[in-house]
């Protein structure tokens, strides 16, 4: 069992979990995730480890509530605990050596740049975060992110910092030039979107693919992606690769495939409703 510890609201949707999970906390590195499952009958559902201390023990964990898993798990309060936390899983990110890299998160998935940017500092690489949420209290790790380098941070809305997508500033930062690699992760158009931006430049742009996961541990096919023309399993190849090689028509397809269970889940929490089962 692993006991929360903390319980943070970041945004409308988005919780930190700090959880007890001592031995991964130890040996995680940059872009690893763990596969967690809340209880006896809980589904197993991936998340990135978006921070780790290993002096006391626990790893963060943010999670935005999207269905049934998530939502029973950003209910969960110090005190209570999650079954089972296996990993870490998955290939550690590609680090540079030295220069200049840029972290794109957008949403939910600035808490999963946030390890690569940490990894990248402790080298010596330069450090720009370009950050973006719908509105003010979308935007998170904005702070943790400061401690790293330079933040650049986006508003749909223009509440808060500059107007416009990720993708508006990543474009200056790249017509500015010095930039060796381009990290990406958050929605798939916005991991598309900056993938076609860097590819004219030729700068080297690593994403983090998320199709449904089921065992994690490269048996199931269930994470099936293409990359440069072959089959990878996101769970033990990646779920980092090079983003001017992804289908990211096929990642999308993939991820609507269970839209009608994955309400069905939501609409009946206990159960009850075999819908599209
Ligand atoms: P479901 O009922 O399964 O789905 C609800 C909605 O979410 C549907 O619209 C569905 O299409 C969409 N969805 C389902 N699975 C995914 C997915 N894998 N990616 C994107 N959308 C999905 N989420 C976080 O909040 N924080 C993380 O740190 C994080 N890290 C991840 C790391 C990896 C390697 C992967 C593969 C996914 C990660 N995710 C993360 C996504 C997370 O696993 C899903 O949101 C979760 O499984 C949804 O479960 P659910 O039962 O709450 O929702
Ligand atoms: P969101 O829809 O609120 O978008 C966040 C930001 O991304 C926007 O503010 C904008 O700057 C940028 N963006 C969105 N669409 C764009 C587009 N078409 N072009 C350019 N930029 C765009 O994000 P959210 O609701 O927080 O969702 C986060 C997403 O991250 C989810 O879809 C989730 O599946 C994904 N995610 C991925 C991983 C992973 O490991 N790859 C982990 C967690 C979450
Ligand atoms: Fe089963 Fe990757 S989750 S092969």
């Amino acid at each position: 069992m692993h006991r929360i510890v903390a319980n943070r609201r970041l945004s409308p949707n988005v919780i930190r979990l700090d959880v007890e999970a001592p031995r991964i906390a130890e040996i995680r590195q940059a872009g690893q995730f763990v596969i967690v499952r809340r209880g006896p009958k809980a589904e197993r559902i991936p998340l990135t480890i978006a921070d780790a201390d290993a002096a006391a023990g626990t790893i963060a964990l943010v999670i935005q509530a999207v269905g049934k898993s998530t939502r029973e798990l950003t209910a969960l309060q110090p005190g209570e605990s999650i079954q089972d936390i296996s990993g870490p899983l998955g290939m550690p990110t590609e680090l540079i050596e030295k220069g200049r890299a840029v972290c794109v998160g957008g949403g939910v998935g600035t808490a999963v740049v946030h390890p690569i940017a940490q990894s990248l500092h402790k080298r010596g690489v330069h450090v720009t975060s370009v950050i973006g949420g719908r509105a003010k209290e979308w935007v998170i790790f904005e702070q943790e992110l400061r401690q790293l380098g330079d933040v650049v941070v986006c508003t749909d809305d223009g509440s808060y910092g500059r107007k416009g997508f990720v993708t508006d500033a990543t474009k200056d930062l790249l017509t500015a030039g010095g930039i060796d690699i381009v990290y990406a992760v958050g929605p798939v158009p916005m991991m598309r979107a900056v993938s076609n931006l860097t590819r004219p430049f030729g700068v080297h742009t690593i994403v983090s693919l998320n199709p449904v996961m089921v065992d994690g541990t490269g048996m199931c096919g269930g994470c099936r992606v293409e990359v440069g023309g072959k089959t990878k399993f996101a769970c033990v190849d990646g779920p980092e690769f090079d983003g001017h090689l992804v289908d990211f028509d096929l990642l999308a397809d993939r991820l609507s495939t269970y839209r009608i269970q994955e309400k069905a889940a939501l609409d009946h929490p206990d159960g009850t409703c075999r819908v599209g089962l």
